[in-house]
């Protein structure tokens, strides 16, 4: 590492030490002391996760069995359970009626909020603004501690450049910088500074492998990526999240190139444990082990058995592989009782850091529970990151915002305007579809007086059925305005949730049709899980606002946005393709020997039938407002190894209300060994200007953020130019400029896991 300040490195990638820290000697000493005494059946139960219920009926199956259980010591850990009284009960049979009194774990997902819903992930991470997704995270711990629960299956950051995949709306998009930033702003944001608090809970980085590369986006379909891309892009976010300090991870079901994950002992074995150095909790996914005999790689479950504890896979999560066919592969091979006890460890390790030896009961406070559940400090921080999580994807002739005081009757149109649920997503976790301020909802409280709010549902985004179209042209007609709300049902995205038509669905579509061949104004309104494929509407609507699904706040937040209470500033993390079969489309791509070209006439590697741009792109999202660019400066040419370089511009906003700018610096390096992506995200900065004002944002690079995964499998930093872009998004550059490398160097941190540091200054008016 030559002279580079390496305590630097890791600060900037996130690095805190993890059960290091917390497992000092003494409980370590308690940990090793417990093994001893342990049985082999013992031993196996700490390994075993079984379902307390199920994901929307939580608890259902603790039944008196399940006690016995406990008692038996046959369980490590639950999932799908909740409530600090219920589970306080089964932790007390635990701690108090098990022979060896070791406490249980308890899990959900908690992915984007416990009762006080979030934006889903994938609208959070529209943001870019890792603060505000940190805090959403700490506000779903304090209320996930303070119903009993100790684990959430979150962050998930599996890296999405397919909108098929009906999970991209669970993570942060198609780039693996901004994944890695909001993988540690997550895992901050749920663990703290100190998980034995009662109010932190362990997350798990998920799903570790190349789960988003699922091939066609059919989810749980494998991935057959290059090593490079694998490297590159797909494990930066989970080296972040490991040097984060995540406290546990989990497998993805799929396989890369052959291997299922949950029985990859290069991946997650010699990798993740020996060459990063990880020390947590590595769970299966659901039933991941078991499926290990659908793979094709294990002839019965005790191969299972021995595949996945030789990946070092710690815990079995519902699949009851460990529990009932683990004995039969360790008497086959008792080389893997070594490896068992390592796993064993590594749970108790888990279970001390929580403080559950010392204090098991810290997460069953009744009142506790009471008073943190929809507390309405987290509506409001559930309102301003909705109202932070909205892209304005288009604005022709600035319709929006709507002035409600010039108005007399507002419109809202569409079924999903009243549908709470939906708002919710797919992992709803404790979220109640009454607790939701729908975007009806949200209009009607937002009205001022003397402005009437008035409801048409048009069309079932579930079905076909268009029945209520003619209705609601009507109420258009009638109206000032309208605010159209369409897309996709909260179950169009998700878990096994894959489209291979990712258009509006038709319901939806012709409602729109009809709706806009009024030509009164419109602004839409979409609710979505996914980038959507809409090239009609983006053609057609004048004013189109992306609000995902933006959890318990949804209404107010789209209202304040609309009315112009606030501007918005969202990006997108993933790009809007033009068609289905355009997909996967990302603008991190490599050049090729025959570049894109509009020409038709030219033989290069784009659609004969489509133009070569996204619909809308990576990075993309307007503003009320406008921003000015200027005085790029790059603080040196060439940089050495030990060096850094400063990369400065102004922004000013030009316009007359405040607004925030989304600042992204992009790299490229245009001659190495291997081809480089035409562009690369390194370093963002939302920023929040109002008119006049303008602010000077400085990002530090350092060489090793250049690194290429060499042909030799090593992290690569190679001499030569660098490009720099700045501006809004991948398809406005406001300012370029360049520096060189002086050395070639090695490095051994993925670039994409290295965070820039950005500082912003004010500048004083008349000077920038
Ligand atoms: C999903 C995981 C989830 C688990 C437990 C699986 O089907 O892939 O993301 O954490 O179920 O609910």
């Amino acid at each position: 590492m030559a002279n580079f300040p390496r305590a630097a490195l890791m600060a900037s990638i996130g690095c805190v030490s993890l059960f290091v820290g917390h497992a000092d000697a003494q409980t370590a000493w308690r940990a090793e002391t417990l093994l001893q005494k342990m049985t082999l059946e013992e031993k196996l139960g700490q390994l075993v996760q079984r379902a307390g219920g199920r994901s929307k009926a939580l608890n259902s199956r603790l039944d008196d069995a399940e006690l016995e259980r406990v008692r038996a010591g046959q369980v490590g850990s639950y999932l799908h359970v909740a409530g600090a009284e219920p589970l306080a009960k089964l932790q007390k049979v635990a701690v108090e009626e098990s022979r060896l009194g070791i406490p249980l774990l308890f899990a959900m997902d908690v992915v984007h909020g416990y009762r006080t819903i979030f934006p889903v992930p994938v609208a959070m991470a529209s943001t870019w603004r890792p603060e505000s997704i940190e805090a959403a995270a700490r506000v779903a711990a304090v209320e996930a501690s303070s119903a009993g629960l100790h684990w959430t299956f979150a962050p998930m950051i599996d890296i999405a450049r397919d909108p098929r995949w009906g999970r991209i709306v669970e993570g942060a998009g198609e780039d693996p910088y901004l994944g890695a930033q909001l993988a540690i702003a997550q895992v901050r944001g749920y663990q703290g500074a100190d998980l034995s608090r009662p109010d932190t809970i362990m997350a798990t980085a998920k799903h570790f492998g190349a789960y988003g590369a699922a091939i066609g986006g059919r989810d749980y379909n494998s991935a057959d990526i290059s090593e490079r891309t694998l490297h590159e892009v797909y494990l930066p976010p989970f080296y972040a999240a490991a040097k984060a300090g995540a406290a546990s991870f989990m497998s993805a079901f799929n396989d890369i190139g052959g291997v299922p994950t949950t029985a990859n002992r290069a991946l997650a074995r010699t990798l993740l444990r020996e060459q990063w150095g990880y020390q947590g909790v590595l769970i299966s996914d659901w039933n991941a082990i078991a499926e290990l005999l659908a793979h094709g790689v294990a002839a019965d479950r005790s191969a299972a058995a021995s595949l996945a504890l030789q990946a070092s896979v710690d815990m079995d999560m519902v699949g009851a592989i460990y529990e009932q066919d683990l004995k039969s592969a360790l008497e086959k091979d008792p080389d893997l009782v070594k490896l068992l006890d390592e796993a064993v460890l590594r749970l108790l390790h888990a279970k001390e850091a929580l403080g559950l030896f010392d204090r098991p009961m810290q997460y069953h406070d009744v009142r506790r529970e009471k008073r943190s559940l929809l507390a309405p400090r987290h509506r409001e921080l559930a309102r301003s990151v909705a109202r932070e999580s909205i892209v304005l994807l288009k604005n022709e002739g600035g319709v929006l915002p709507l002035r409600a005081e010039n108005l007399r009757k507002l419109a809202v149109v569409g079924a999903l305007a009243s549908d709470g649920l939906s708002m919710l997503g797919s992992w709803r976790a404790q979220g109640r579809a009454e607790e939701v301020v729908t975007i009806l909802q949200g209009f009607e409280r937002a009205a001022p007086k003397g402005l009437e709010i008035a409801y048409a549902a048009g069309a079932d985004p579930r079905n076909d059925d268009t029945s209520g179209i003619a209705a609601a042209v009507e109420l258009v007609e009638s109206a000032d305005a309208t605010v159209l709300v369409i897309g996709e049902h909260f179950d169009l995205s998700g878990e096994a949730r894959s489209r291979a038509d990712i258009g509006i669905p038709a319901s939806q579509l012709e409602l729109a049709r009809e709706v806009l061949a009024t030509g009164k104004p419109v602004v839409v309104v979409l609710a979505n899980g996914r980038p959507l494929a809409m090239p009609w509407l983006a053609e057609h609507a004048p004013a189109i606002l992306e609000t995902w699904m933006l959890g318990v706040e949804a209404g107010p937040a789209i209202a304040d946005v609309v009315f112009g209470k606030v501007s918005p500033g969202g990006r997108l993390p993933a790009a809007f393709p033009r068609a289905s079969g355009a997909v996967p489309l990302f603008y991190a791509g490599n050049p090729t020997g025959r570049p894109a070209d509009p020409d038709l006439s030219k033989d290069t590697a784009r659609y004969m039938d489509q133009p070569i741009t996204p619909l809308f792109p990576f990075g993309h999202g307007l503003s009320y407002t406008t921003f000015d660019y200027s005085n790029l400066d790059i603080d040196r040419e060439r940089v050495a190894a030990d060096e850094e370089v400063t990369i400065a511009v102004t922004v000013r906003n030009s316009g007359s209300v405040a607004g925030d700018e989304v600042v992204q610096l992009y790299v490229r390096d245009p001659v190495a060994s291997v081809a480089r992506p035409v562009m690369e995200l390194r370093g963002f900065k939302r920023v929040t200007l109002s008119p006049g004002e303008a602010q000077r944002v400085s990002f530090r690079l350092n060489p090793r953020q250049l690194a290429l995964f060499g042909l030799d499998r090593q992290w690569r930093v190679e001499p030569g130019r660098i490009d720099v872009m700045i501006g809004s998004s991948s398809a406005d550059i406001r300012a370029t400029g360049a520096f060189e490398i002086s050395k070639a160097l090695v490095s051994d941190v993925p670039a994409t896991a290295i965070a820039t540091a950005v500082t912003v200054e004010r500048v004083a008016s008349g000077h920038e």
